[in-house]
């Protein structure tokens, strides 16, 4: 059996805001699969080499559950446009280069490589609507060591010139894409309609049935944009809100991840909490594209599953350091606009959200729970000047706030060693 031992100040999320900090700590995994955090090393572990790595802090690895890789070239430019335009002028042309798969390889290569530099480790990701540039996707991430679900996107209308398929060869593409994607371990799929407004009743509902014949999740955007909501309204007059357009078509159960919600009212809400719907909060897309700030303490307080989303290129950052400290940001300025009746988010209920929500999604428990498979940072933050001596808490809280160029040391993703600064 291989046995790994990390040694130093080990920092978890067991709880929405707990931290379980063990200094000189031991966390311990069995062929990948974590056995547990101990302050004193058990007996059983005698003779096994450990990997002291000193004061550095042995954090959870990021779950980043809304992420359009395609948009990956584009990150940090076109800013000055909301939603449906931004779609139509930036991001489409940007995706349907992704018919390029020489294109495709470099660029999802250089950007699975980021992901696992930034401790990024689990993903939900948006592909394009090219069934080879997905694969190509995939392969990348599979080999840099990322885990979690892609998805070929569908949309078989209003995505303009370059970038829509026929219905029949949508449902096609999906058919042969899932059928060429069966042998990657790490990776694998999730139906993506990209949006209703991008999806024709007859596409909505062969995917609805697959996902329900093949027991697949889905994702997709919900109530992101007032536009979009309204004009959701206009192609859909029989439901009466957005989510309405998924659920009627089998597209709305535990297993599905909607990203944004920001102006999902209480009744929408209510419809996510029973469903069991994820909701992958993307608070830095949401300022960038004025779209609006998510309520996500309401949705929190309500029992409603929260994880974060870089969402690029909408968000603007990559590392889930950012998202987290964005997300914060985004509950104090929902804090000012409901007039200070609602709580902000604390820097550990932020790393909560970032790591653990994110990874219940994938079935692990919250935290270093003993049987997860291993996904972890080593950070050291040693190069930073210290005011005075800072507890873990504080520490975490800086790298959250302020990343540091060559914090990160080591990322171990499903139990293996994925990224190495050495
Ligand atoms: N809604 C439909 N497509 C997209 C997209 O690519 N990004 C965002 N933020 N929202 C969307
Ligand atoms: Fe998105």
């Amino acid at each position: 059996m291989a046995i790994t031992i990390l040694k130093g100040t080990v920092v978890s999320a067991p709880a929405l805001g707990r931290l379980d900090v063990t200094e000189n700590g031991y966390l311990v995994a069995e062929d990948g699969v974590i056995s547990g955090v101990f302050p004193v090393l058990p007996e059983r572990y005698a003779g096994v080499p450990v990997e002291d790595l000193g004061n550095a802090l042995i954090l959870q690895s990021f779950a980043d559950l809304h992420l359009h890789a395609p948009q990956y070239p584009m990150l940090g430019t076109g800013m000055d446009l909301p939603l449906l335009d931004w779609l139509n002028t930036y991001t489409f042309p940007t995706e349907a280069r992704f018919a390029d798969p020489d294109y495709a390889r470099a660029v999802y290569r250089q950007l699975a490589r980021e992901l696992v530099e930034n401790g990024t480790t689990r993903v939900c990701m948006f592909s394009s609507l090219h069934t080879e540039a997905t694969l190509i996707l995939m392969d990348e991430l599979e080999k840099a060591g990322v885990t979690g679900y892609v998805g070929k996107v569908n949309m078989d209308r209003n995505g303009g010139e370059n970038l829509q398929e026929t219905t029949e060869v949508s449902i096609r593409e999906t058919l042969r894409w899932l059928e060429a994607c069966g042998d990657f371990r790490h990776v694998k799929p999730i139906l993506t309609p990209r949006f209703t407004p991008s999806c024709t009743d007859e596409l909505m509902a062969f995917l609805g049935k697959l996902a329900a014949e093949r027991d697949l999740p889905v994702q997709s955007h919900l109530s992101e944009n007032r536009a979009e909501v309204d004009w959701v309204g206009q192609l859909h007059p029989d439901c009466p809100q957005y989510w309405e357009t998924y659920a009627k078509f089998g597209m709305w159960n535990s297993r599905t991840v909607m990203a944004h919600c920001v102006w999902c009212d209480e009744r929408e809400r209510r419809a996510i909490r029973d469903a069991g719907v994820t909701v992958v909060h993307c608070a830095d897309s949401n300022q960038n594209l004025c779209s609006g700030v998510a309520p996500i303490r309401a949705m929190l307080n309500e029992g409603i599953k929260v994880a974060l989303g870089s969402d690029i290129a909408g968000g603007d950052h990559l590392s889930m350091f950012d998202v987290t400290a964005a997300s914060i940001r985004a509950s104090k300025a929902r804090r000012v606009l409901d007039d200070w009746q609602t709580d902000f988010l604390t820097v550990s209920e932020g790393w909560y959200l970032a790591t653990s929500a994110g990874a219940s999604y994938f079935g692990e428990q919250p935290g270093f729970a003993a049987g997860n498979p291993l996904h972890a940072i080593v950070l050291d933050d040693s190069q930073l000047p210290q005011p005075r001596p800072l507890t873990a808490a504080e520490r975490l809280e800086r790298c959250v706030y302020r990343r540091q160029r060559n914090a990160v040391r080591t990322v171990w993703s499903a139990g293996r060693k994925v990224f190495s600064a050495e």
